[in-house]
Formats: C-alpha cells, sequence, structure tokens
C-alpha cells in the first residue's frame, strides 16, 4: 500500500469510533460542612455540598448519566439544604443524559445546583435541572445548541422551582440563554436573573409576562446600550419561598455587603448594568421600587433631569 492510502484508511477507521461517547469519569468530591444559608422559624437549615467533578478531556465529547450526578445522594446525611456543584474540567461539550431508570433524590427543603465550567445544549440542562425541585441555579459555562442528544427532551417544566438564575457566559455559546425558559410559560417564583458577558443579549419581549415577579434583572457587562425600560414591572415584594430567612452569615454576604438595609425574607430589587455600553440617559427615566442600580464602567455622557426622578427605594 501507498502512504496515501493507508493513512486514509487509518482516518476512516478512526471516525466512527471517536465519534462514539463514552461516559465521562464523574468523582465526588468531600463533603464540607460549611455555615447555614438559610433558617426557617429560627432555626438553621443544616447544609452539605456534594461536588461532583466531571473528568472529561479536551478532544472528545463524552455522556454523564444523571445517575452519576446524584449518586450517594440518599447516604448523604439528612441536611435540609442540599447544594449540587458540578464541574468540568474542560469546556469540550459533554452529554447529560437521563437516566431511564433513575435513582430516588430525598426530598430537602433547598435544593441548590451550580454548574462551573461546563458546556452542553438545552436538553442536558433540562436533564440535570428535573433531578430535584432546585431553587437556586447558577451556570457557569456556556449553551450550545443540541443536535447531539438522541434521548427524549425535556422541557423548561423543570425551571419553574427556581427563583434565582445566575449565567455566566465564559466559552463559545451559540446559543441564547433565554431559551432555556420556554415562552409560552410564566416563571412566577423567578425573583431574581444575572446574566453576565453574553455577547448577543436580546431579552425577550414578553419577558415581564414570562417571568412576572421578577426583583432583579442584573445584565453586567453584555454591551448594552440602554436600560431595560419596562423593568421593575411589578411593585410587589417578593418574599423567600417557605417561609426561610437568610442567616446572618448569607445575609451579610447578600445585602449588608452591599450596603443595602432589606428584610432577611425579601429579595433585593436591583438593576446591575456595570460594564456596558449605556451613554446616554438623557431620555430614559427609571421607575418604581428599586433598591440598587449600578452604572459603573459605562462610558456615561449624559443624564436627564428626570433620570432618577420616578424611583424610590433607592440605596446606593
Ligand atoms: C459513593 O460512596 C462510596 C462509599 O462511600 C464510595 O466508595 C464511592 O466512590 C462513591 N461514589 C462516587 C461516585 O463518588
Ligand atoms: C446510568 O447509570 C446507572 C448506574 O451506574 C446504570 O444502572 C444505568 O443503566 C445507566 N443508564 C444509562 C442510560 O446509561
Ligand atoms: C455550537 O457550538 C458547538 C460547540 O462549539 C458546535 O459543536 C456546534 O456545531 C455549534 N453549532 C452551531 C449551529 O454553530
Ligand atoms: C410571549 O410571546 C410569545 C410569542 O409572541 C407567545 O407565544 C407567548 O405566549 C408569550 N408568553 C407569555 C407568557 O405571554
Ligand atoms: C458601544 O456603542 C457604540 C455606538 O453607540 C459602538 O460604536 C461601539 O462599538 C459599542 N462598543 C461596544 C464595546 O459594544
Ligand atoms: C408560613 O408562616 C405562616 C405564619 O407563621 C403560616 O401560616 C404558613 O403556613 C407558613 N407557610 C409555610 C409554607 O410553612
Ligand atoms: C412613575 O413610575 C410609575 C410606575 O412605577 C408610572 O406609573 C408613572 O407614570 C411614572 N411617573 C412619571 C411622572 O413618569
Ligand atoms: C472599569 O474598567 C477598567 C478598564 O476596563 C477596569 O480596569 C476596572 O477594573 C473596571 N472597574 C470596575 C468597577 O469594574
Amino acid at each position: 500500500m501507498s502512504p496515501p492510502v493507508t493513512f486514509c484508511l487509518f482516518v476512516s477507521l478512526l471516525l466512527p469510533a471517536s465519534a462514539v461517547a463514552e461516559e465521562c469519569p464523574v468523582q465526588q468530591e468531600n463533603d464540607q460542612n460549611t455555615p447555614p444559608l438559610f433558617a426557617r422559624g429560627g432555626k438553621p437549615l443544616a447544609r452539605d455540598i456534594r461536588t461532583m467533578v466531571v473528568h472529561n478531556d479536551l478532544k472528545d465529547r463524552c455522556i454523564v448519566n444523571t445517575s452519576q450526578i446524584v449518586t450517594n445522594l440518599t447516604r448523604v446525611n439528612q441536611a435540609e439544604n442540599t447544594v449540587i456543584y458540578l464541574i468540568c474540567v474542560f469546556p469540550t461539550p459533554i452529554v447529560i443524559r437521563p437516566d431511564l431508570d433513575p435513582e430516588f433524590v430525598p426530598e430537602r427543603e433547598v435544593y441548590m445546583l451550580q454548574i462551573i465550567g461546563c458546556s452542553f445544549d438545552k436538553s442536558s440542562i433540562f436533564a440535570i435541572t428535573s433531578l430535584a425541585e432546585f431553587k437556586t441555579f447558577v451556570f457557569i459555562g456556556s449553551l450550545i445548541k443540541g443536535g447531539f442528544t438522541t434521548l427524549r427532551d425535556f422541557r423548561s417544566e423543570s425551571l419553574k422551582s427556581v427563583f434565582s438564575f445566575l449565567h455566566v457566559n465564559i466559552g463559545s455559546s451559540n446559543e441564547s440563554i433565554w431559551t432555556l425558559f420556554d415562552e409560552r410559560d410564566a416563571f412566577e417564583n423567578m425573583g431574581e436573573i444575572s446574566i453576565t458577558n453574553s455577547h448577543w443579549l436580546d431579552l425577550p419581549e414578553n419577558i415581564s409576562s414570562i417571568f412576572p415577579n421578577l426583583q432583579t434583572l442584573d445584565l453586567p457587562n453584555n454591551g448594552l446600550q440602554v436600560p431595560h425600560s419596562n423593568f421593575p414591572w411589578t411593585q410587589e415584594l417578593l418574599y423567600l419561598p417557605n417561609n426561610l430567612t437568610r442567616t446572618g452569615f448569607m445575609h451579610h454576604n447578600y445585602a449588608e455587603s452591599e450596603s443595602l438595609s432589606i428584610p432577611n425574607d425579601i429579595f433585593r430589587r436591583s438593576m446591575d448594568m456595570r460594564e456596558n455600553n449605556i451613554t446616554d440617559l438623557s431620555m430614559f427615566e427609571f421607575h418604581g421600587l428599586i433598591h440598587m442600580i449600578s452604572l459603573r464602567n459605562n462610558s456615561l455622557r449624559s443624564l436627564g433631569k428626570n433620570t432618577f426622578s420616578n424611583i424610590s427605594g433607592i440605596q446606593t
């Protein structure tokens, strides 16, 4: 055989093999006991943290079976506030595949989900968020268009329990983060949304019907030229679910460190638009009850005389 033919043969043998995704190794790191974040009736909820590290590699897409994420969860102590961290070693896209025969996930007062460094499509996100009724969802990573998930698709139903959603785009997203929230639905629990570094942040047209009770819309570093003109669309305060309050530790991080004086059982109302491209607010008027507005690091040149005249509750 001449060398070019050998080469072609080699490539054609390799391709099918590398297209078959392997299961990613997932390793659980030691739980640590950390200060409680929430309390009820003055009694702090014990917190446990599970850190699941996905040891994917730089080149090949691998598969995580949802059972790998919740394995051993039943054996953890009875902490009422469970935080699941899913950390990817590389930003190579991974596929999360629902286990058709899922392990029983125990009930908890507050489940929190934090995904760091991972890249996947919507179906994979829904496969994870369907595992429990997560109250907070932090996603630091990238959302890519699907096309490689063959198993059944989940809808954004699983995000209806979420009160706080935070996304920082750190990779090569090519799917809008808003597609996680079906625009035919209303996410009534959603109190806080924070989205950072999304290059093409097109807010949904009817964002106020999708998130009717939204208190915070933080959009730092998104290249915005104007703040959202309709926010805040509700003047009603939103309380933490199930009569929860923030503990002193949590409240300090959430409110006091930002010099906000608010009760420990409500969501803060804020519009953080730092590091955008807002230069001209001469025709813009903020309105309504709002605790915090940040316009730091915008080359702001002009303000109108009514820009800040129709707001109440402002503290910083
Ligand atoms: C589950 O717990 C067992 C026993 O503590 C441990 O050996 C195993 O590695 C754990 N599984 C994972 C995926 O961490
Ligand atoms: C997922 O993992 C569990 C436990 O390791 C296994 O029993 C199940 O068959 C796997 N499901 C799929 C779809 O691979
Ligand atoms: C989106 O990005 C992923 C990962 O980089 C890539 O595999 C996929 O082809 C991209 N899809 C589109 C439509 O650009
Ligand atoms: C938002 O707009 C879309 C498209 O116009 C529509 O289908 C959907 O019903 C609207 N959603 C809400 C909650 O009003
Ligand atoms: C900021 O906006 C101006 C137009 O108002 C545009 O020319 C410029 O490219 C924008 N810069 C960024 C970083 O988006
Ligand atoms: C919250 O507290 C009120 C009064 O203390 C009580 O009536 C209500 O049932 C509690 N709600 C929940 C979900 O525990
Ligand atoms: C002030 O804001 C409220 C909504 O919060 C709006 O109804 C009212 O028209 C605004 N008033 C002025 C003078 O813009
Ligand atoms: C503002 O931008 C400058 C330069 O881009 C940067 O050095 C500084 O840290 C930024 N400040 C804040 C508060 O983000």
